[in-house]
């Protein structure tokens, strides 16, 4: 091999060192690929306690991995010569445009993860056109956050409790500020039981021991922000003169039952999603009080452990429900693949959860507008490799693996028995 001396002229153009970023949000928000890049710099960056309580399950977190595991097995079919120039990734869910196939989730203490909390999640969610859910744990009030964008799609997430002047109270302010879709969580009877959390001897809001004090020295950002901005607390239940712990206790209540959902149902008049269903009994018993849509969920892992997957309940859920009633999946959605397989699989819509809140502990409002941006990008590229030019166009036939019902063919358990426009 004939051997030379570079030429420093040809060399220039592919130097390209530039000055360090002073902006070290923007910096390390730039080096994240995927929303697992985001989860690495969460990690650097948030104390455990915190951090843990969002990344962790319940119990062995069987269903955690699980949730993940369904979506590794789906494989997406891609499509040659389909023309398909930009993707059209809009769509409607509960009567309201989207800009994209998903939605945030509701999370509680969100203020504990990032200080931007809920405000950097809804101006980021209005940035990107898509609903923006706000909890009733949330760390910032129904009121503050229609404030922050004024814009927004917002839903109101609720969950279900016997006392009826506070629920009312709820819904009536959710109404009045223009929350047009409501979740009312049914899943959580009891709050499952997070080994993490115990270990990590997290409490709400976090206190100064030793422990803390030593995991605050490697992450004086977040320290400095929780330190000097008002402490979280449940915003919009703040008219009680209840600590946060007990408030926590009373939140969940087993001996609620379906007439407390159909109480709720009267006394909302938007659209009513219920969320925490996975079978196919429990949907037609949502589906009795009158429900315009179900969000298939197993709360992320979070709940009962060892409960089924969340793309295998869509499936069983789906089979029962037919294609007229709106079907939101959440519980592992991490990528935009993820996305595309949940719409393959039959869902209409999809919130994430942890990857929002992943990108929210990594840097804030900014954090957050790079976890859509990420998923969106891959949605988009999925998309045009499927040869599918609308969210519509997705279906079981674009897809292999997916979960299968008992007793009824794939097809049968999928939504869209005949493929859309374009396909
Ligand atoms: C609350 O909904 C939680 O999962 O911690």
């Amino acid at each position: 091999m004939k051997r030379q001396l570079p030429d420093v002229k040809e060399l220039a153009p592919l130097l390209q060192f530039g000055l360090p970023r002073l902006d070290r949000v923007a910096a390390r928000l730039d080096s994240a690929a995927d929303i697992w890049d985001l989860r690495r710099i969460a990690k650097r960056v948030t104390p455990t306690a915190p951090f843990d309580y969002v990344d962790g399950g319940a119990l062995d977190e069987y269903t955690l991995r699980k949730n993940r595991q369904v979506f590794a097995d789906v494989e997406l079919l891609p499509r040659i010569l389909h023309g398909v120039d930009a993707p059209n990734t809009s769509t409607t869910i509960a009567g309201q445009h989207t800009a994209l196939p998903f939605g945030i989730a509701p999370t509680g203490y969100t203020r504990m993860m990032h200080s931007e909390g809920e405000t950097g999640g809804v101006r980021a969610a209005t940035k990107a056109g898509i609903p923006f859910s706000l909890s009733t744990m949330g760390t910032r009030s129904i009121e503050e956050v229609a404030q922050a964008a004024p814009g927004s799609t917002r839903w109101f997430q609720l969950y279900l409790w016997k006392d009826r002047e506070r629920s009312l109270d709820l819904l009536q302010r959710a109404q009045a500020s223009g929350y047009e879709t409501l979740l009312v969580t049914v899943d959580t009877p009891i709050t499952g039981q997070r080994l993490r959390d115990h270990r990590n001897g997290l409490s709400i809001p976090p206190k100064l021991t030793l422990k803390t004090i030593l995991d605050a020295s490697y992450r004086p950002g977040w320290w400095f922000n929780f330190l000097t901005t008002e402490p979280p607390k449940y915003a919009s239940l703040s008219n009680t003169s209840q600590s946060l712990a007990e408030m926590t206790r009373t939140m969940f209540d087993p001996t609620l039952d379906l007439d407390d959902l159909k109480w709720i149902r009267e006394q909302w008049k938007g659209s009513l999603f219920v969320k925490g269903v996975l079978t196919a009994d429990d949907a037609s018993r949502a589906r009795s009080i009158g429900a315009d849509g179900l969000v298939v969920s197993n709360h992320g892992g979070r709940q009962l452990d060892r409960a089924p997957d969340s793309l295998t309940a869509l499936a069983e859920v789906r089979a029962e429900v037919g294609e007229d009633m709106e079907l939101v999946l959440d519980s592992g959605i991490m990528s935009g693949t993820d996305v595309v397989a949940a719409l393959c699989a039959g869902a209409d819509f999809v919130l994430i959860g942890r990857a929002y809140l992943y990108g929210l502990m990594a840097g804030g409002q900014r954090g957050v507008e790079k976890a859509i941006d990420l998923i969106r990008a891959e949605i988009r590229t999925s998309m045009g490799l499927m040869g599918s030019r609308t969210v519509s166009d997705l279906g079981p036939h674009l897809a292999r693996g997916l979960p299968t019902v008992p007793g009824l063919p794939a097809d049968i358990a999928g939504k869209r028995l005949t493929p859309g426009a374009g396909a």
